[in-house]
């Protein structure tokens, strides 16, 4: 559906340069619902103005629904559905004069408009609003509407830019229920961007991270935490009780106990934070808390499996477990592992 090749922008900005995109390269099949996902200003609205035909890019080159976005824009345009940051409709125009306007756009017959109209009116949840303004929407309303325009000559591609931004959770859970509907219904692939981590982890089937204008990941969500982010697993294990001298001891046990259980020990030295893209070990570290107790950290890609196995290791070696945590790996940690830098910090 999509190829491109070395795609950038560069923006001349009075004596300002700005490098928006420095060559993204990216496939996406027919039928795929990827989910381009970075901090804000890191290029995802210009590649997708780029990729619609909407903006000419600097170098590189692209092909959408089979035609070349320089050569054959038409076509392009044709064959996709585009949805723009912020809201497509005239403020004051009645909900269904807007689309029966873009169905003429796409050149419909009046009889085609109508039906389409008041079908996507209804598969949208909008039945009802046609005889109302825009301006006279809620915020998720309006979305949806935005959507409803895009799929008014039904593509067999579409692009989304932020649908969902701006939203309350509510309507965002809404609006991506409607687009899995949709989806379904005609069959469509599907690109949006987002800077959401939670909604690309769970809605999107695969995830291309940007930033600075270019890619630095892209995989389905398990497999970007799989590669670039470790589950952390705590447990409290009991000491012996009485004299501290058992104390290295105690540490000595539990890593004793735990041996089978991890990978490959790191010895508690690895590099904090670190991904586990270079060959992924297992990393323990013990330390003794002021009670005596051992607390034991285990990054690790698979924390759900270690977990169970951690604690009948101990409970086999005679170790009482007091208490037992698992952190599973997040978006968020694959985009810091990557880039250094928090997505959630940014975002807020
Ligand atoms: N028309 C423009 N003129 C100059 N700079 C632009 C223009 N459009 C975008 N930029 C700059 O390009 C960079 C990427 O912007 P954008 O693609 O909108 O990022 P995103 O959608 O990921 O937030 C930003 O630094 C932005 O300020
Ligand atoms: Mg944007």
């Amino acid at each position: 559906m999509i190829h491109t090749e070395g795609l950038t922008k560069t923006f001349h900005r009075k004596k300002e340069v700005v490098e928006a995109v420095k060559g993204i390269d990216v496939d996406v099949r027919e039928g795929e619902l990827v989910a381009f996902l970075g901090p804000n200003g890191a290029g995802k609205s210009t590649t997708l103005r780029m990729l619609t035909s909407l903006l000419e890019p600097t170098s590189g080159r692209a092909e959408v629904a089979g035609f070349d976005i320089r050569t054959q824009p038409a076509e392009v345009r044709s064959r996709i559905g585009y949805i723009g940051q912020g809201n497509g409709g005239g403020f004051s125009y009645r909900v269904a004069d807007e689309l029966h306007n873009q169905g003429r756009f796409y050149g419909l017959p009046a009889s085609e408009y109508q039906r389409r109209a008041a079908d996507l009116l209804a598969a949208l949840e909008l039945d009802g609003l046609g005889k109302r303004t825009v301006q006279s929407l809620s915020g998720g309303q309006r979305r949806r509407l935005d959507v409803a325009l895009g799929l008014m000559n039904h593509p067999p591609l579409l692009f989304l830019d932020e649908p969902t931004t701006g939203l309350d959770p509510h309507s965002r859970a809404n609006l991506w229920e409607h687009i899995g509907v949709l989806r379904e219904r005609y069959g469509m692939t599907i690109v949006l961007t987002t800077h959401y981590l939670d909604e690309a982890d769970s809605m999107a089937e695969r995830v291309v991270v940007i930033d600075h204008g270019t890619i630095v990941a892209d995989a389905p969500p398990a497999a970007l935490k799989r590669d670039h982010a470790d589950d952390v697993v705590t447990l409290v294990v009991a000491g012996t009780p009485g004299s501290p001298a058992q104390v290295p001891d105690d540490v000595t046990r539990v890593r004793a106990a735990l041996a089978p259980v991890v990978g490959e020990v790191g010895g508690g030295a690895g590099e904090p934070g670190r991904g586990g893209s270079d060959g992924p070990g297992d990393r323990l570290h013990a330390t003794v808390g002021a009670g005596g107790d051992v607390t034991v950290t285990l990054s690790t890609t698979h924390g759900a499996d270690r977990l169970p196995e951690a604690i009948e290791s101990l409970r086999v070696a005679g170790l009482s477990v007091r208490s037992a945590g698992l952190k599973q790996a997040s978006l968020d940690d694959v985009f810091l592992n990557l880039t250094g830098r928090s997505l959630r910090e940014e975002a807020a």
